[in-house]
C-alpha cells in the first residue's frame, strides 16, 4: 500500500510575515494526520524560514528546481547540496512552468534529476502534455518521451538510487494548471496507470512502491475523487496550497 502524498508548489509567492501565517496555520491543522506526507515547495529566499517553523513537525519542504551542478560560476543557480543544507527534503522538476517559460527540457529535468538523487533529495518530476498536445491525442506520446528522457540516463545503480530517495512521478497536464480545469479522476487514472507501466518496464517492482501524484487545479472539492483511484498516489498543488483551509482539507483527504 502507497502513502500519500500532498505536495504544495507556491511557486512565486508570498512573503515573510504571510508566509509565517500559512506555516502556523498549516502546521497546526495537520498536527494529527499521520497516514500520509504531507510538503511545500517555497521559494528558495524563504527555505531558511520553512526550516525554522517546520522542524519537528510532520511537514517536509523542499524546492521548486534545482540546477544540476554542485559549484561554479552559474549566476542565480541554486545546487543540489544547497538544498539539502537547508533541510530540504524533496525538489520538483521539470515543472511545466520551467519547461515553457525557461525553456528548460527534457535534458535539463535528466542531469537536474541525476544530481537530486545524488545529493539525497527526493526528485518529484512533473510530466504531461499541453492543450493541443491532448487534443491531438498525444498525450501518452509526450508523457513517454518525458520520462523516457530521464529514465534513459539513469544506471542501474542511479535507478536503486532513485529507488532509495523514493521518487515520485508528477502527471500535471498543462490544460489544468492554473485554469480551474481538472482532468477527471479517470483521465487522471489512464495516465497515472501508463506511466505506472512504463516504469514497470525498467524494475516492476520499483513501479509497485513509485508515487505518482496529480497536479491541476486540485481543490478541497474535487481531490477525493482524484485521490480514490488506485493509481493516483497524492497531490501537487498550486493556487489551493496557498490558502490554509484549502491546503489542510486536501491533506485531510489524503490521510
Ligand atoms: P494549480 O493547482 O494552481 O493548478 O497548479 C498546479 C501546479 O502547477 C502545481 O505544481
Amino acid at each position: 500500500m502507497r502513502r500519500k502524498l500532498v505536495v504544495g508548489n507556491w511557486k512565486m509567492h508570498g512573503d515573510l510575515k504571510s508566509n509565517q501565517t500559512l506555516l502556523e496555520s498549516i502546521t497546526n491543522g495537520l498536527q494529527n494526520l499521520k497516514n500520509a506526507d504531507y510538503v511545500v515547495c517555497v521559494p528558495n529566499p524563504y527555505l531558511f524560514q520553512a526550516r525554522e517553523l517546520l522542524t519537528n513537525t510532520n511537514v517536509a519542504w523542499g524546492g521548486q528546481n534545482v540546477n544540476q551542478h554542485e559549484q561554479g560560476a552559474f549566476t542565480g543557480a541554486v545546487a543540489p547540496h544547497m538544498l539539502s543544507d537547508l533541510g530540504c527534503q524533496f525538489v520538483l522538476l521539470g515543472h511545466s512552468e520551467r519547461r515553457v517559460l525557461f525553456h528548460e527540457t527534457n535534458l535539463t529535468a535528466a542531469a537536474r534529476f541525476d544530481a537530486s538523487i545524488k545529493a539525497g533529495l527526493t526528485p518529484v518530476l512533473c510530466v504531461g502534455e499541453t492543450l493541443a498536445e491532448h487534443e491531438a491525442g498525444l498525450t501518452e506520446v509526450i508523457v513517454a518521451s518525458q520520462m523516457d528522457a530521464v529514465m534513459a540516463t539513469l544506471s542501474d545503480e542511479d535507478f536503486a538510487a532513485a529507488m532509495q530517495v523514493n521518487m515520485v512521478f508528477a502527471y500535471e497536464p498543462v490544460w489544468a494548471v492554473g485554469t480551474g480545469k481538472t482532468a477527471s479522476p479517470e483521465q487522471a487514472q489512464t495516465v497515472h496507470e501508463f506511466i505506472r507501466n512504463r516504469i514497470a518496464r525498467r524494475n516492476s517492482d520499483a513501479a509497485a512502491h513509485v508515487r505518482i501524484i496529480y497536479g491541476g487545479s486540485i481543490k478541497a472539492n474535487n481531490a477525493k475523487q482524484l485521490f480514490a483511484m488506485p493509481d493516483v498516489d497524492g497531490g501537487l498543488v498550486g493556487g489551493a496550497s496557498l490558502d490554509a483551509d484549502e491546503f489542510i482539507e486536501i491533506c485531510r483527504l489524503a490521510n
